[in-house]
């Protein structure tokens, strides 16, 4: 496949870093808007043509360099039993596992519950642009955990989760077992559909201090990683707020690492692996700001682009949902345009 995204990964020297978003396909598409004033977000991704149209969408209306799968981490409690709606303020499953005093009890795998994914990744393989790589995700592990037990949708906390996690450590790690199998059947079986590289989203990464992540949650992430990596697809690891924790993501966790808006860059690339690449990390909040501001935050990288070719573009979170579509496709032009000094 001729891609910039998959040379950049390669390791190939490109004239300018690759561009894509996490969160491209679902906040700020005028596009997405409009569809979604005749389907729900969750008809959207059970069905495989409606799926494939929006995952294309920020290629065809913002020029981005990849397309990511339209769907959401939460499938993969989904496929542990759990029945989960996508409300106005956010996911609720029916039963959190902080309602039961046995939660591993309650979890019964059904991976049927995933089929409808693959369908939909059969029909984008069809229908994509044939220079754009298809990226593949799911939640990690401890994040995934996180919303299992989350009783209040205005929690961001994740009180229960934590709370349960040094309350009773060994059904935690039963629980954090079963969701890293399900993630590896899943992940796998999106790489046997297509996908051509993959992400594990670790958002909340930073609610635990950074030895009880590293000892119990980085394990399970390598895990999944590794699974996808043994099937010969390049992954990227985004462990959102892991701090200097970052140091641990060596070349045997993942291909590349996503760095938050939080850590400069230049400091990131110092202290991680000189073996894994970097993906990051415009603060996304920058984008409600005027052109001009964000065209000057966006030259400062033009240093770090010139002397690292193992560096994606992307911001240091998810798009946030009311960002104006003009600003993310003014950085979409400024990246492809601008003198990268290569
Ligand atoms: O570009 C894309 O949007 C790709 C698909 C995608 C979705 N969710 C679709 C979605 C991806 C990659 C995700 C990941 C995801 N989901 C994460 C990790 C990344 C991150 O942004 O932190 C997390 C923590 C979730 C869980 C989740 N799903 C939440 C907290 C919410 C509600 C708030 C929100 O993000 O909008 C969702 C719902 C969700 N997932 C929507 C979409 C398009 C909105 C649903 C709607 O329109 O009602």
């Amino acid at each position: 496949m001729n891609s910039i995204l998959l040379d950049t990964i390669n390791g190939k020297s490109t004239s300018r870093p690759p561009v894509w978003f996490m969160r491209q396909a679902g906040r700020v598409l005028p596009n997405y808007r409009e569809l979604k004033e005749k389907y729900s977000f969750v008809e959207m991704m059970e069905t495989p043509d409606l799926a494939a149209k929006v995952t294309l969408m920020p290629v065809n209306d913002l020029d981005v360099d990849a397309a990511i799968l339209f769907s959401d981490i939460l499938v993969v409690p989904q496929a542990l039993g759990m029945s989960l709606e996508f409300t106005n303020a956010g996911p609720v499953f029916g039963a959190p596992l902080q309602t039961f005093s046995d939660p591993v009890s309650h979890l019964k795998t059904d991976l049927s519950k995933l089929n409808h994914i693959y369908a939909a990744i059969d029909r984008i393989i069809e229908t994509r642009p044939s220079d754009i790589p298809l990226i593949g995700f799911c939640g990690a592990p401890l994040t995934t955990f996180c919303f299992m037990f989350r009783d209040n949708v205005r929690d961001i906390t994740f009180k229960n989760a934590i709370e349960f996690i040094y309350r009773d450590i060994n059904a935690t790690k039963k629980i954090i077992d079963a969701i890293t199998e399900v993630s590896i059947e899943y992940a796998v079986n999106q790489v046997k559909h297509g996908i051509n590289i993959f992400q594990l989203f670790e958002t909340y990464g930073g609610l635990l201090p950074e030895d009880l992540y590293l000892e119990l949650i980085l394990p399970a992430s390598k895990k999944i990683l590794n699974a996808v990596r043994d099937k010969g697809v390049p992954t990227i690891f985004f462990p959102k707020d892991l701090g200097h924790g970052i140091v641990k993501v060596t070349k045997d966790v993942a291909d590349f690492v996503g760095v938050d808006w939080q850590m400069p860059i230049d400091y990131a690339r110092e202290i991680v692996d000189c073996e894994v690449g970097i993906q990051g990390n415009l603060d996304p909040r920058l984008l409600y700001s005027n052109q001009n501001n964000i065209m000057q935050t966006l030259e400062k990288y033009i240093e770090f682009g010139s002397e690292n070719q193992k560096w994606i573009f992307n911001l240091g979170h998810g798009i946030m949902p009311d960002t104006p579509f003009e600003n993310v496709k003014f950085v979409v032009d400024w990246i492809k345009s601008a003198n990268w000094k290569r």
